[in-house]
């Protein structure tokens, strides 16, 4: 038995699935269902016997340390975030309270819980704490990938929030011995993404036909990596990763923002048409940049590779054409989250953006 925080969001929904497809396992799953967390991505878990949901909050010490007691699990994955650069630049109290407090308040639990277990149960338990290249700042066009072992200088109210519990974890392995592991992954995408973040909110507004808002030039750079490599790379981690390390995960995959949102323009116009003909590269619209924008970000994942033989299974182009298919396919979704708000959030984000 594992327990799993933020198991009802994108990345660990998807975990949690690709889980069960992996393993049997059982899986107690902790979310508090903010507005990013959904009950719907766990839908075709209804009935197994093999997973447990429980609403609650990572910063609630007692709860976590009750469940703790009551089902005793091998390890616990550490999902659970407010993840959204630019929510932390509108509003960053949630931030310093889910992914600093929170991440404190699950580690001292896990701690007590730790020191009570003896032999091979305390030797062989592990604390996965997932987290973000983004820690690492941002790299100029010529700058080598991020290693492990590059400087933290994070940027935005998110970055600088994940990084303190990044050093959280390593603090409470250094100190108090809890097996950690840490994995830092670049972005995500794939089935069950919230529409707040690049590729499903562009997939998501060209279908609407709204404008697809790219940020100043459009030229930042990200490295892509589909949302399954990443569960994999998580259960290697977890699986063969040495206790106190870190591993960077990426996809390999560096391209700017308008060459994301033109390929999915062109994808569009192949698979769905629009109904006057034109392309929906049309809807492209520039708008103000997002402040302390990083340029670039870029994983070197060569230690995953080397020590625990994980490579991504999925290139771009499957990828993004699994993932358009899914959008396509998943409109009730869209519309299920697509609250009011949702809505305001659009309001709020964008604005101040326009011109
Ligand atoms: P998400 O925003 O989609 O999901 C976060 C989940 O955490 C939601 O289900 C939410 O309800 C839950 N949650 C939030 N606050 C909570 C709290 N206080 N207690 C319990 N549950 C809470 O995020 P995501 O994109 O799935 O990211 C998951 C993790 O992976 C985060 O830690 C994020 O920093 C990290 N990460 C994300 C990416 C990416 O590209 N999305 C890349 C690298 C790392
Ligand atoms: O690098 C990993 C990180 O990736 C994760 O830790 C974060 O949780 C995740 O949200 C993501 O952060 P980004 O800020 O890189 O992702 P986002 O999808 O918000 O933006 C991707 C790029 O696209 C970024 O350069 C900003 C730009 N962008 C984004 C939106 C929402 C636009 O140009 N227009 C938009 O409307």
């Amino acid at each position: 038995m594992i327990l799993v925080t933020g198991g009802a969001g994108f990345i660990g929904a998807n975990f949690v699935l690709e889980w069960f497809a992996d393993r049997d396992e059982a899986v107690i799953n902790l979310d508090k269902l903010t507005y990013a967390g959904n009950l719907q991505n766990l839908a075709s878990l209804a009935g197994d016997e093999r997973h447990q949901f429980v609403r609650g909050d990572i910063c609630d010490g007692e709860l976590i340390a009750r469940l703790l007691a009551e089902h005793q699990p091998r390890a616990v994955i550490n999902f659970a975030a407010e993840s959204h650069v630019d929510r932390s630049i509108h509003g960053p109290g949630e931030f310093i309270e889910t992914n600093v407090v929170g991440t404190f308040r699950l580690l001292d639990a896990v701690r007590g819980y730790w020191n009570g277990l003896e032999g091979e149960a305390k030797a062989g338990f592990r604390f996965l704490h997932v987290s973000t290249d983004e820690v690492y700042g941002t790299l100029a066009a010529d700058d080598p990938a991020f290693s492990e072992s590059n400087r933290y200088e994070p940027n935005s109210p998110y970055s600088a929030s994940k990084a303190a519990s990044d050093h959280l974890v390593r603090a409470w392995h250094h100190t108090y011995g809890l097996p950690t592991l840490i994995t830092n992954c670049s972005n995500n995408y794939g089935p069950l993404q919230f529409p707040e973040k690049l590729i499903p909110l562009m997939i998501v507004n060209a279908l609407g036909g709204k404008p697809l808002p790219v940020y100043g030039d459009g030229m930042q750079i990200r490295d892509w990596l589909y949302v399954a490599d990443h569960c994999r790379a998580i259960m290697r981690v977890l699986d063969g990763g040495k206790v106190g390390e870190t591993y960077n995960i990426g996809g390999w995959n560096e391209k700017p923002n308008i060459e994301i949102v033109k390929t999915i323009c062109a994808m569009l116009d192949d698979v769905r048409p629009r109904n006057d003909g034109a392309s929906y590269a049309e809807q492209i619209t520039y708008v103000t940049d997002r402040p302390g924008h990083d340029r670039r970000y870029a994983i070197d994942a060569r230690k995953i590779e080397a020590e625990l033989g994980w490579r991504p299974d999925e290139s771009f182009d499957t990828g993004i054409a699994k993932t358009i298919q899914w959008y396509l396919d998943n409109g009730s979704w869209t519309e299920a989250v697509q609250s009011g708000a949702y809505r305001e959030w659009l309001d709020t984000n964008y604005a101040d953006r326009t011109g």
